[in-house]
């Protein structure tokens, strides 16, 4: 920088001469006019506006002026700077919008094309249906219990008060496995669970049982040799079958909503007494017996109700097998198939479906969380 120069001289003071301002204005906006880029207009902008440019050192020798020669000089550098900063903000401006535009035309994702990923799939809509029943009772503080598909024969069926010669083992088609003197079978229901847990835990019992049953049946729209039940087992001090009746009753409201109920038949089962079947308030006509246009109702036949499962109150004779004092507790029981209930609950009206693994079916129902 010169110092003081009080015998001012213009001439002599070559940044500040008023050509030389100009053709520096001058080559800063040629150059911003030619930058094609941002990265181009970067590097101008240190050149002629950075703190070694023509245009910032004559700003600096302003100082050296003497005092009536500053004015002057400050207003023709400050205006050749400010032409120079407004040409690059302009220029600025423009390019980014150039940028931004190029960019959505390189980077354009059409996307109706179709797409080779491979999809994701879900649960399996028993899987999730299982969960949402277990979550019914959760919610009422009971347990969920598990046991082996592959099961003692005195599990599935003596422990449960069905001898070897009872008849009603003939109402459970088994599949029993080779050889047939270890007396393993598949489990033909779920109460062997109710065995398992009253044999290792002490009452109160309130526990929830889902899993997969097998019996000889044929496999059509309404049977399959592998399915599905949920049984329910509760064993405390004082329990009746109003308590069973009405935990019925919950879990239907629960699973079809508001003004489903149950009702009892009396029925038989070796490890329930007294025994009922439960059947449910139609979901279709809601215990109307006809629809809306008076006809009578398909999916109930008319009756209002439909066959939902199998309970009781637990068989004095199956706590002693399992090493419960029957004089001091009772129980309740049930049983009921969780593909049936499913299929009540979405309007399937082919079990084979849950069996056939088509993604479309599982993802429509697997998702299902209401
Ligand atoms: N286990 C019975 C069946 O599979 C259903 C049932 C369970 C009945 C519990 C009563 C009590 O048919």
């Amino acid at each position: 920088m010169s110092g003081p120069n009080t015998d001012y001289d213009p001439v002599e003071v070559t940044p500040l001469k008023s050509e030389e301002v100009e053709a520096a204005r001058d080559a800063a906006l040629a150059a911003i006019a030619g930058a094609t880029d941002l990265e181009a207009l970067k590097a101008v902008r240190i050149d002629h506006t950075g703190d070694r440019s023509p245009l910032a050192l004559a700003n600096r020798e302003i100082g050296a002026l003497p005092p009536q020669a500053r004015k002057e000089a400050g207003q023709r550098i400050g205006q050749a700077r400010g032409a120079v900063n407004q040409a690059l903000a302009a220029r600025q401006a423009l390019l980014e919008r150039e940028h931004e535009e190029r960019m959505l035309v390189e980077e354009t994702v059409d996307v109706t094309l179709p797409t080779d990923r491979v999809p994701a799939g879900a649960r399996h809509p028993i899987t999730t249906g299982s969960e949402m029943i277990a979550d019914i009772f959760v919610a009422m503080g009971w347990e969920v219990a598990e046991g082996p598909v592959i099961e003692a024969e005195w599990l599935n069926f003596d422990a449960l008060n069905l001898g070897p010669d009872h008849p009603a083992r003939t109402m459970q088609d088994t599949f029993w496995t080779d050889p047939t003197e270890n007396h393993v079978v598949l489990r033909t229901h779920t109460s062997p669970v109710q065995a398992r847990t009253m044999l290792t835990r002490e009452p109160p019992i309130y526990v929830v049982c889902p899993g997969r049953v097998f019996r000889t049946d044929e496999y059509d729209a309404t049977h399959s040799p592998v399915f599905h039940q949920v049984e329910g087992l509760v064993v405390d001090e004082g329990i009746t079958m109003a308590h069973l009746k009405g935990t019925l009753d919950h879990f239907a409201s629960s699973m079809f909503g508001e003004g489903i109920t149950t009702r009892f038949r009396p029925s038989y089962f070796p490890f329930t007494e007294p025994s009922a079947e439960v059947d449910l308030t139609c979901f279709v006509c809601r215990g109307a017996g006809r629809t809306d246009d008076g006809s009578s109702c398909r999916t109930c036949r008319g009756e209002g109700w439909i066959e939902w499962g199998g309970c009781g109150v637990v068989n004095p004779r199956v706590l002693t097998a399992c090493g419960v004092d029957s004089e001091r507790y009772s129980g309740f029981a049930f049983g009921m198939g969780i593909d049936r209930t499913l299929m009540f609950r979405h309007g399937i009206d082919d079990l084979r479906a849950f069996f056939e693994g088509d993604i479309r079916f599982t993802t429509a129902f697997g998702s299902d969380i209401s």
